[in-house]
């Protein structure tokens, strides 16, 4: 099921060129979806029934966490699919709302039960399912929270198509911002339980320490049922100015390469210099949404230059040296 050749290393590499930065999440993501269909044949084979490991992904919103999951789906082309926790609280009809999300999942594996049943399901902002939501008309977070539990422990589900899908072995990963955690976190961690010697490896206390704990998840309100069920945390970080330059530039399909592929097309050439990558990282930095500005401000920057060029048979280069000056257009023969 699992190309032989996939190991977490090469995972790694290849959510590489996609994702900047966050790599202790991309190593912790790589070992989780590895030994998740590792043990996936291995239970075929041993009829012995394992235990899933559900992934819960903690960090600020626009920092590549959905990025992540649909690179990582692409590249073990296991069907994918993403639903938000926020949309299931506000309905009365959770249960729907959920089968709605598995019967996506199979149209996604193009109708084949065996492939939607070890595909990914990614539900994002389960940290607002955080008891009491408030919400009079809909479904209480908690309920919410009871009702994703008993599909992430695997259950046969009955889709519209009177079709039953078994999430046994689908893999859910769980994200959230989870604002006020660091708070909790701060507050109940320390030294003070494990015994501290020389001998001991700093990198490794400090990793034990800033761990999240479920304990941890409990106090933010996430009920102890659900947090047991999602045992592996990753944490992703803020984009720092230096990696929202990276993310304009590096991926494959950056930015920077999807507009000069768009240029080419029209027969021109477009060179942005550094400069003008670190004036947008700045904008976007303020703004503080992660990388999720980059386009908006990046689309107003073009938008003029693509509005012009095909008017243009004369211009064969466009050079931007500053978001805050006109680009120059180069006259040459086409
Ligand atoms: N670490 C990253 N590397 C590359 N691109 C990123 C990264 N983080 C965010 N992005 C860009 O920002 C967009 C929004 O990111 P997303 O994964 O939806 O964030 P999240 O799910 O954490 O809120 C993505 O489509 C991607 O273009
Ligand atoms: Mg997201």
């Amino acid at each position: 099921m699992l190309d032989k050749s996939i190991k977490p290393s090469s995972i790694v590499r290849y959510l590489d060129e996609f994702v900047i930065g966050q790599d202790e999440a991309k190593r912790i993501l790589a070992v989780a979806v590895y030994s998740h269909y590792r043990k996936i044949e291995h239970a075929r084979r041993d009829a012995v029934a394992v235990a899933k490991s559900n992934i819960l992904l903690i960090g600020p919103s626009g920092t590549g966490k959905t990025l992540m999951c649909e690179t990582l789906s692409r590249f073990l082309g296991v069907p994918f699919v993403t639903a938000d926790a926020t949309s299931l609280a506000q309905t009365r009809w959770v249960n729907d709302e959920i089968e709605a999300i598995l019967q996506r999942l199979l149209d996604k594996a193009d109708g084949d039960l065996a492939r939607a049943e070890r595909g990914i399901v990614f539900i994002d902002e389960v940290d607002k399912l955080k008891a009491p939501t408030g919400q009079a008309r809909g479904t209480s977070g908690e309920s919410v929270q009871h009702a994703l539990l008993k599909i992430m422990e695997g259950a046969p589900v009955r889709l519209r198509s009177e079709r039953y899908i078994d999430t046994t072995h689908v893999l859910f990963i769980c994200g959230g911002a989870f604002v006020g955690l660091e708070a909790i976190m701060s507050k109940t961690h320390g030294y003070g339980f494990i015994s501290v010697s020389d001998e001991d490896n700093q990198n490794i206390l400090d990793r034990l320490n800033t761990r999240v704990k479920p304990t941890d998840l409990f106090e933010f309100g996430l009920i102890p049922e659900f947090t047991g069920r999602l045992p592996i945390v990753a944490t992703f970080q803020d984009l720092t100015r230096p990696m929202l330059v990276r993310i304009m530039v590096e991926p494959r399909n950056s930015l920077y390469n999807q507009f000069r592929e768009i240029l080419t097309n029209e027969g021109v050439e477009l060179t942005i210099d550094g400069r003008v990558f670190e004036q947008i990282a700045e904008l976007a930095f303020e703004y503080k949404t992660g990388a999720r500005s980059l386009r908006g401000i990046f689309e107003e920057m073009m938008t003029p230059i693509l509005y012009v060029v095909p008017d243009r048979d004369d211009v064969v280069k466009v050079e931007i040296s500053s978001l805050f000056r006109e680009p120059t257009f180069v006259i040459g023969k086409r």
